[in-house]
């Protein structure tokens, strides 16, 4: 998807609530660690800054050279390398808000684990009291290995974060568990620790993307919502300490990490009891599902032949379910809920009086406008200009910004809402 701006294909790449924050990323020996340098590259992307260690394993891979080029500041080596401040094995303890180690080989895990300090990156691991977030790769048997899980077992206990690795091929030619994780899913572990945890605590129930409504056995109803905005909104949440599901409708490639449970539907009758069947046990709703609002009345399972067409074909609708209107309606007391609305208007202050309307007959307690007839906002763009309205009566008009960013100050407007 063209979103990205990192290759990671999460929308969070493109926010600048991280700027300035400090990361510290350890890489070891392990095949897997020229995909530090794209980690790297994501995080400075955003403005972090990030220092790295390479350990002697990793520089038999990849250079110092490399993640210098890429920003990292400073790449530090060995403990007692010649021009390197004395205390420099304590330096990511005093400037780092999260510290990241991968690729993790089995040895830098052991070394972690017991507590070493005579290598450069353990000794930094020791003096760091901050996040650790810890990503293995290495051959399945030696994953699998006891010694190794209880190592593993052990940095958990501690508190560590660890972004279990990957089933699939291994470099060595072996299949199993050993991989190193999905990028997108270090990446953002990593932003987890740097995001504050103002939802923490907080179920959200987020809908996004299209839903289809077959007509016969190969054509549909639908439109091109791609679900980013409501990716942005999941993962921003889960970012803030939320607990994140998503109500997703076909076709939405964005990816989530592992801990947002995902239900899959398809039609907009499917949304809604997928959604009606979460709501009770959530304290936020996040609706933003370009749902159908119509169904072609069924022509059945077959293929409809055009020979059987009489003159001026015309499909019948029946109306769908208003997903938002029917539970915010229902709503617990304490539920917040944000709506949506894709509009065609002249320009942003023409969205106001549509956005007001929209919220007072879902009863959302804040509600998004966006002009869909605008080439930087709406379905599939990067991008999203808001027109946005509460309850309280509060307006405001928010210019074009990524979808991450636009996903940040509506998580915060609806905690204080
Ligand atoms: N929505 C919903 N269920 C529907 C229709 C809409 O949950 N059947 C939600 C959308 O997810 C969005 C909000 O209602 O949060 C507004 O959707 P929008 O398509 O802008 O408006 P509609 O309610 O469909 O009305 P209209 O198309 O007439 O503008």
């Amino acid at each position: 998807m063209s979103e990205a701006k990192s290759g990671l294909n999460t929308p969070f790449d493109q926010s600048t609530h991280f700027e300035r924050k400090r990361l510290h990323l350890g890489v070891c020996g392990s095949i897997a660690c020229y995909k530090a340098a794209d980690l790297l590259r994501a995080w400075t992307g955003m403005g972090i800054h990030v220092s790295a260690t390479l350990t002697p394993g990793a520089r038999r891979f990849v250079t110092p050279l490399l993640f210098e080029s890429l920003g990292a500041l400073p790449v530090y080596e060995d403990m007692f390398s010649p021009g390197q401040d004395v205390f420099s094995h304590l330096e990511p303890g005093q400037h780092a808000e999260a510290m990241v180690v991968a690729p993790a080989s089995a040895d830098a895990l052991f070394r972690l684990a017991h507590g070493a300090a005579s290598d450069m990156l353990a000794a930094q691991a020791l003096a760091f009291d901050g996040p650790l977030i810890i990503a293995p790769a290495m051959n399945p048997r030696m994953w699998s290995n006891p010694a190794t899980q209880a190592n593993i077992d052990i940095l958990r206990q501690r508190g560590a974060r660890v972004v279990t690795p990957a089933c699939g091929g291994t470099a060595c030619g072996e299949q199993g568990e050993g991989r190193l994780a999905p990028l997108h899913d270090i990446f953002l572990a990593a932003l987890r620790a740097l995001a504050p945890q103002d939802m923490a605590g907080k179920r959200v129930m987020v809908t996004l993307g299209p839903t289809r409504e077959a007509w016969d056995g190969v054509r549909f109803w639908s439109n091109p919502s791609t679900g980013l905005m409501g990716a942005a909104l999941a993962v921003c949440a889960w970012l803030r300490g939320a607990e994140a599901t998503v109500v997703s409708g076909p076709g939405v490639r964005v990816r989530l990490p592992r801990e947002i449970a995902r239900v899959d539907v398809v039609s907009a009758r499917d949304m809604f009891e997928a959604a009606s069947g979460l709501w009770p046990n959530m304290d936020m709703g996040m609706f933003t599902a370009a749902v159908a609002d119509f169904s072609p009345q069924p022509f059945g399972p077959h293929k409809f032949k055009k020979i059987d067409a009489p003159d001026g074909l015309t499909v019948a609708f029946t109306p769908n379910p208003d997903i938002l209107r029917t539970l915010a309606h229902g709503r617990k007391p304490g539920q917040k809920v944000l709506g949506f609305a894709a509009e065609t208007a002249p320009d942003m202050k023409a969205l106001l009086p549509l956005a007001h309307a929209k919220l007072q007959g879902k009863k959302a307690d804040v509600l998004a406008a966006n002009r869909i007839n605008s080439t930087d906002s709406g379905f599939g763009t990067p991008t999203n200009a808001m027109a946005v309205v509460d309850a309280a009566g509060h307006e405001e008009i928010w210019p074009t910004q990524s979808k991450a960013d636009v996903a940040w100050e509506l998580c915060s407007w609806l905690l204080r809402s």
